[in-house]
């Protein structure tokens, strides 16, 4: 049975964790192609999910069949992260093997693009791997040069058109940021802020539901920052009403709380295309480490913001991002962390212990906290998180959703969608019910653990 229908959120539910670009996942599968086989490995953020979406027409347009294994390739591509040290010592192990299977003489070219590209730690990268090319995050476009395309001269990374043809799809609406907090390689890896015109965008939206797109993701460092680029004081609460009207699904990331207008959060609760969850990083509780991080806001301003979203987005999701062990963080600072944590009833958080990355303030402050001290911190935010979520999760046993499925199948029989507040779901299917990504279907939840809830098959 299919079901299909235009649909619109009727009931919002909390609780997200639908995860992050999953760390060195293969992103599709073989395909057909003359110049050779090439392989794509996606590190990091939805930003880097969608430069491989973009590198991934230019080896197609080049004639390189998609494979999944390295052994399987002549050419490999590592898009990088570079925003925490393992993400490099993860990188450097894939490397590692890359060079063994080059010395087999089964791949041939290695190239390393996104954000350790552009960090000066690619230069050293290069030598002690032998990489073939090396590519920041502004000059994705050389890679046509290097699979044997045209050189293509590319003033704006985004004005390349996104996926056409498939269900859900990103859309870069800014790139850069102009924010410098302490912590962060961000801005000089991806540098300032760049914001692409609203009818640009709307544009490609229009294009891509034209197509068959259902589902669009607006991206952007500070996405809530943007601004139209002609001046003319539009912000970006305009260009979500805007998207919302054209698109079936909108929903967007990440955003700064410095940034975030009343009138996006009641925008959320009033469009009826836009899925209810908000990611809004909060780093931390205490006004003392928000002050030594530069992020711009204290506690308060972000409970309130927290409580505009709540009074006008009744049952939406909230996840957050929040770093413990920054240099300088005492046990009163992470009190204060945990106490923000209860009052604002997270739904799902990205839990990141403090790694110093070069060139940043932060990582010459000293005063570091000792690892056994962030490990201890580590667990007991994330534990307040799991404990809040799961006691919601469990209240939502019982109710039936309005599922958007976004793998039709998946391990064990089961497809994998996410309700109007962009909470994980995994339904339950059979031989007499296919479903499809982009297809709805309303199903019955039968149980929840802390990050996914478990529904019954569709109900006809
Ligand atoms: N150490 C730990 N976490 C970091 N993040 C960014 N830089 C660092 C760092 N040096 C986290 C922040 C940000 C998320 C994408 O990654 O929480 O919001
Ligand atoms: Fe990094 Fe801060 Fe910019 Fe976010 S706002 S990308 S944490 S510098």
């Amino acid at each position: 049975m299919i079901y299909q229908s235009v649909s619109r959120k009727s009931e919002a539910s909390p609780i997200p964790l639908t995860r992050k670009a999953a760390y060195g996942a293969p992103q599709r599968t073989r395909e057909v192609g003359g110049a050779g086989t090439a392989c794509i490995r996606t590190f990091g953020c939805q930003m880097n999910v969608h430069d491989s979406d973009r590198m991934r027409r230019m080896i197609r347009d080049a004639g390189y069949a998609e494979v999944d294994a390295y052994e399987d390739a002549d050419m490999v591509i590592l898009n990088t992260c570079y925003v925490r040290e393992n993400a490099v010592d993860r990188v450097r192990g894939h490397l590692g093997e890359l060079v063994r299977l080059k010395r087999e003489g089964r791949v041939k070219k290695v190239a390393l693009t996104g954000c350790i590209g552009a960090a000066e730690e690619s230069r050293e990268l290069q030598d002690q791997y032998g990489i073939d090319l090396v590519l920041g995050t502004h000059n994705t476009y050389e890679l046509a040069e290097f699979v044997g395309l045209p050189t293509m001269a590319e003033t704006f990374t985004p004005e390349l058109p996104g996926t056409e043809g498939e269900t859900s799809a990103f859309i870069t609406i800014m790139t850069g940021c102009n924010y410098q907090c302490s912590y962060c390689i961000v801005p000089s890896v991806r540098g300032r802020m760049i914001c692409r015109p609203l009818e640009n965008v709307v544009d490609e939206v229009e294009r891509l539901v034209a197509s068959g797109t259902s589902y669009v993701t607006l991206l952007g460092q500070t996405v809530d920052a943007w601004r139209d680029p002609s001046g003319d004081g539009k912000r970006f609460c305009d260009l979500l009403e805007r998207v919302a009207d054209v698109a079936p699904r909108v929903w967007f990331t990440t955003s700064h709380p410095s940034n975030m207008e009343d009138r996006t959060l009641r925008a959320i609760g009033e469009k009826p295309t836009i899925v209810t969850r908000l990611h809004l990083p909060v780093q931390s509780g205490s006004d003392r480490m928000l002050k030594i991080m530069h992020r711009g806001y204290k506690a308060e301003r972000y409970r309130r913001k927290i409580e505009v979203f709540r009074e006008n987005v009744p049952g939406g999701t909230l996840s957050t991002d929040i770093i413990v062990g920054h240099p300088g963080e005492t046990e009163r600072d992470h009190e204060e962390t945990l106490k923000l944590v209860e009052d604002c009833g997270f739904d799902s958080a990205y839990v990141f212990k403090f790694s110093p990355r070069r060139g940043t303030e932060a990582a010459q402050m000293g005063e570091d906290v000792p690892p056994d001290l962030a490990q201890r911190r580590f667990m007991q935010v994330l534990r307040a998180i799991e404990q809040g979520a799961f006691e919601r999760n469990q209240r939502k046993v019982g109710n039936e959703e309005e599922i958007y499925i976004r793998h039709g199948r998946a391990e064990g029989g089961k497809a994998i969608g996410e309700t109007w507040s962009g909470h994980a779901v995994h339904v339950a299917t059979s031989k007499a019910t296919s479903v499809s990504p982009g297809d709805y279907v309303r199903a019955r939840i039968e149980s929840a653990g802390p990050h996914v809830l478990y529904a019954g098959e569709p109900i006809a």
